[in-house]
């Protein structure tokens, strides 16, 4: 957010951008800017695209399997284990629906972010109008939440900033935020002279601490809050990871410190954070207790965590992209492989699964991977059935064929299929229900199985 590149970017005039949009999440129509059922007037400072708007609603960090997902409910379940209650409960609460526009008083004033500064460029930022912007960092929502009386949470959303696009800059992209406030007693515990210990107290801002601070309690928090990150760091880096602190600035944190990791030999900046200014606090409402903050991009840790080069490629719908991050549990481990660029074909078979014999799906995935070799890229079973009558069960699997380096003839996979069908029948004792081979091509997203009569 602080951290400005100067980019030379046209701005939009709204008289420009009056194409109404068919995505129902957000549109720009004349002067009439509708964002996730909100609606606001444009004027001069507006320079939302049709475009920009379409990638809103997309929801990226909630969709299920999805490799952005994946990295939030590994740091969420890292903090929520970090953090419990007496009782044994999370003490975190996760806010990940919050409305992507926010006021400027949001984004930058209650962040202290002063007036003439450059983060606020009209050239950086996607505005809705002179006082609402597309959040630019979920840091947005912090002092409204701690108004609310929140003390320890956990913001994930969407972020929307104007830059050029390469495979490391989207103007979209998912961060994840941190804040948490203590009071006195649970920065030290309970000692016998608690007189002798205090969060505040009139003196000099230094490197280390602001004025407002005891130089012990700003000690402790820096200490609480590396801690934290660091195991978190390790937790899904590795535990042999190279690590290091870089002293950073914010207007909203002092002191600040940026955590890199060494990955493959190159340093890489994983995230921002400090010790929150204490009138943010302040202005908040809340007079005894001090806080830590800390937020950082979730495009960056899948690419550095899944080997993802492209960040494009989170917005991916092709299946080729999507399948790779197929379950459950977010700790999986799993190397991203590249798609290929060539569309894919994809053809079903159905088979009667043998009566009195074991099948596993395990054994068809085997055959269809050694007859057709590199030719596939995915098979998944899409259908299941009983027939009532014949108590036979049916099983329809995708094939989904695609080559790396070239585009596959329909003859080809139709050839190859037809070997997978024969070689079912004779090694799994399966019997094919009549399927004409149909190669769909094309990149659409494969969840509609089949109909299963
Ligand atoms: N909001 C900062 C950014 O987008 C990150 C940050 C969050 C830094 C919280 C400090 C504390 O770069």
């Amino acid at each position: 957010m602080v951290v400005v590149c100067p980019r030379i970017l046209p701005g939009c005039r709204l008289s420009q951008i009056t194409r109404l949009l068919s995505t129902k999440a957000a549109s720009v129509n004349g002067t009439k800017v509708e964002v996730l059922g909100r609606e606001y007037t444009g004027d001069h400072m507006t320079n939302v695209t049709p475009h920009l708007l379409s990638h809103i609603g997309r929801d990226l960090h909630l969709q299920p399997h999805h490799p952005l997902r994946h990295v939030a409910q590994r740091v969420t379940q890292h903090m929520y284990r970090q953090y419990l209650s007496p009782r044994g409960n999370p003490l975190f609460s996760v806010h990940s629906q919050l409305h992507p526009v926010v006021t400027t008083h949001q984004n930058f004033d209650s962040l202290l972010i002063p007036k003439d500064h450059v983060s606020r460029k009209k050239s950086d930022n996607f505005y809705i109008n002179e006082t609402h912007l597309l959040r630019a960092h979920t840091s947005a929502h912090q002092s409204e939440l701690i108004s609310m009386g929140f003390d320890n949470f956990l913001v994930i959303g969407d972020v929307y900033r104007r830059d050029d696009i390469d495979a490391s800059h989207y103007p979209v992209f998912h961060q994840l935020e941190g804040v948490r406030l203590c009071t006195l007693k649970e920065l030290y515990g309970t000692h016998q002279n608690m007189d002798a210990y205090h969060l505040f107290e009139n003196g000099e801002r230094t490197e280390d601490h602001q004025g407002v601070h005891s130089a012990e309690a700003a000690r402790r928090m820096e200490a609480e809050l590396k801690g934290c990150l660091l195991g978190l760091a390790t937790s899904l880096f590795g535990q042999d990871t190279e690590v290091r602190w870089v002293d950073a600035y914010f207007p909203f944190t002092h002191p600040s410190w940026e955590l890199e990791v060494q990955i493959n030999g190159e340093w890489v900046e994983l995230l921002g954070c400090g010790i929150m200014e204490q009138e943010i606090l302040a202005n908040a409402g809340v007079q005894d207790k001090i806080g830590w903050a800390f937020g950082l991009g979730l495009e960056r840790w899948a690419m550095k965590l899944y080997g993802i080069p492209d960040i494009r490629l989170f917005w991916s719908t092709d299946s080729g992209f999507l399948s790779q991050f197929r379950f459950d549990d977010p700790a999986t481990p799993v190397t991203y492989k590249a798609v290929s660029k060539y569309n894919p074909c994809i053809n079903d078979i159905s088979f009667w699964l043998p009566k009195d014999q074991q099948y596993e799906s395990a054994d068809f995935y085997d055959l269809v991977r050694s007859v057709g070799g590199s030719l596939v890229e995915q098979v998944n079973l899409v259908d299941s059935f009983t027939h009532p009558k014949k108590q036979l069960t049916s099983h329809c699997y995708r094939i989904v064929y695609r080559h790396m380096e070239r585009v596959l003839t329909q003859e080809e996979v139709n050839d190859v299929h037809r070997k997978i069908e024969q070689e079912a029948a004779s090694s799994l004792q399966v019997s094919i229900r009549i399927t004409p081979i149909v190669c769909r091509g094309g990149r659409e997203q494969m969840t509609e199985p089949m109909s299963s009569q």
